[in-house]
């Protein structure tokens, strides 16, 4: 079975590093055709690629990737070899991942879009067992994580919470998860300490994702919010690399963001604008990281002197939880609220808004506002959709079956609504 002319189209386009524009005119074919080909096969403005351009389109791939390839081969192995924490199959950080090493999970993530879709399903890990462990509250992880696994022919056993778990009478995290390993073939785990879920691995040599480690770390969101720039930028005819990011929030003890500067810094030539309120800051030694990869970093308390120019605001609920006791956070103010009048006033059409989720709707959150739910600049439901081919190829990765999934897809005996939410109807040709 071939691959889908969406997969070859996207991955050709991150190979190439060009924008939708500048590959239609690469291959010859106009920017509205190459869209078509792009869309969904259920959407209404789905076109068949012809088959010459889908042959012109992978001389152009191998050709140019030709050498590139050879040079790789002599050290490159399986992805979960690359990625590989103390050579054991674990996503712990995204310091595990280059630039290479991401894209290809991608590439695994976009043959994974048509069960994500439920046009397909697939029984790749028919048997295996995952343990969802969560010590800390969760709805997307948890339950994107689960069904991921699940989708690939899997099935999940949860926990969640101390008070339900033995650790409540004092098991350590060493026995919890050598135990655990007995009963599974592979863990997430979400717990309030950092470095916490990085002791559960060394306890194991089944694969162990760090589903959130207190104020550490989440691979997978930065992972599945890193595709979600591209797949938007390639809609919308950008690059990442050069491009104006805007993360604002609690920078201090949100983990997303620590995960998606580390990330991002993977590309060239980016501007970073960090805007919190005042004690909420990056931790410098996050910003460090990133601004030796040669990026601009900038630093400022007001959304109106950091978002003019932005290509993406990404912004974060303030992390209560994790303040100490004594802790207060002075200008948390409605100022830091990023809402349809902001974004009209500072930022250009094509600016893109994200935010992990959940968003506080509490009386005195200043979170992002739902004025933007039917605009198409908020991207915050089409990145949670990305949650489930993301963490799909993560587990087809780290479980060594990436490359069985081509040909273990059948057709879906039900059919799904076309539109996911009542809103989703506005994203209608959105890709
Ligand atoms: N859900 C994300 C996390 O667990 C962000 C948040 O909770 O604000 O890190
Ligand atoms: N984004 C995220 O991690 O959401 P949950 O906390 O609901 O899992």
């Amino acid at each position: 079975m071939s691959i889908s002319q969406q997969v070859l189209l996207r991955d050709a386009m991150r190979r190439l590093n060009l924008t939708r524009d500048v590959f239609a005119t690469r291959i010859g074919v106009k920017r509205r055709a190459l869209d078509s080909w792009l869309l969904p096969e259920s959407s209404q403005e789905f076109r068949r690629m012809p088959e010459v351009v889908g042959r012109f389109v992978t001389e152009i791939v191998e050709n140019d990737t030709l050498m590139e390839k050879y040079a790789q081969s002599a050290q490159s192995g399986p992805l979960r070899d690359r990625i590989a924490v103390n050579g054991r199959h674990q996503l712990l950080s995204v310091d595990q991942f280059t630039r290479e090493s991401v894209e290809d999970l991608f590439r695994v993530a976009d043959l994974m879009q048509p069960i994500a879709r439920r046009q397909k399903v697939s029984r790749v890990l028919e048997g295996a067992v995952l343990a969802n462990l969560f010590f800390e509250a969760s709805t997307r992880t948890r339950v994107s994580f689960g069904a991921a696994f699940c989708r690939l022919g899997g099935s999940v056993c949860d926990t969640t919470g101390f008070t339900f778990s033995s650790m409540a009478k004092g098991e350590s995290i060493y026995d919890t998860s050598r135990v655990i390993s007995g009963y599974v073939d592979a863990m997430v785990v979400r717990h309030p300490e950092e470095g916490s879920v990085a002791e559960f691995a060394r306890a194991t040599n089944i694969p162990v994702v760090n589903g959130g480690d207190g104020p550490g770390e989440h691979p997978s969101q930065a992972l599945l919010d890193l595709y979600t720039i591209l797949t938007e930028f390639s809609r919308l005819g950008k690059l990442l690399d050069g491009s104006h990011i805007v993360l604002t929030g609690d920078l201090k003890y949100g983990r997303t963001v620590h995960s998606l500067i580390k990330l991002l810094s993977l590309y060239r030539g980016l501007k970073f604008t960090l805007i919190s309120p005042p004690g909420l800051e990056m931790p410098d030694h996050i910003i460090e990281q990133a601004g030796a990869r040669g990026h601009d970093i900038i630093q400022t308390h007001s959304l109106k002197d950091g978002l003019p120019g932005a290509d993406v605001i990404y912004t974060t609920r303030v992390q209560k939880e994790r303040f100490s006791a004594e802790e207060q956070v002075e200008g948390y103010t409605e100022d830091f609220q990023i809402n349809k009048a902001v974004i009209d006033a500072y930022c250009d059409n094509d600016v893109i808004v994200m935010h992990p989720l959940p968003r506080d709707s509490r009386e005195g959150a200043h979170d992002l506002s739902v004025d933007l739910n039917e605009d198409s600049r908020l991207a915050i439901f089409r990145q949670t959709d990305n949650g489930i081919p993301v963490r799909m190829a993560i587990f087809a990765v780290l479980m060594g079956v990436e490359g069985q999934i081509q040909h273990s897809m059948r057709d879906a005996t039900w059919s799904p609504p076309s539109h996911i939410g009542p809103d989703d109807s506005v994203f209608h040709g959105l890709d």
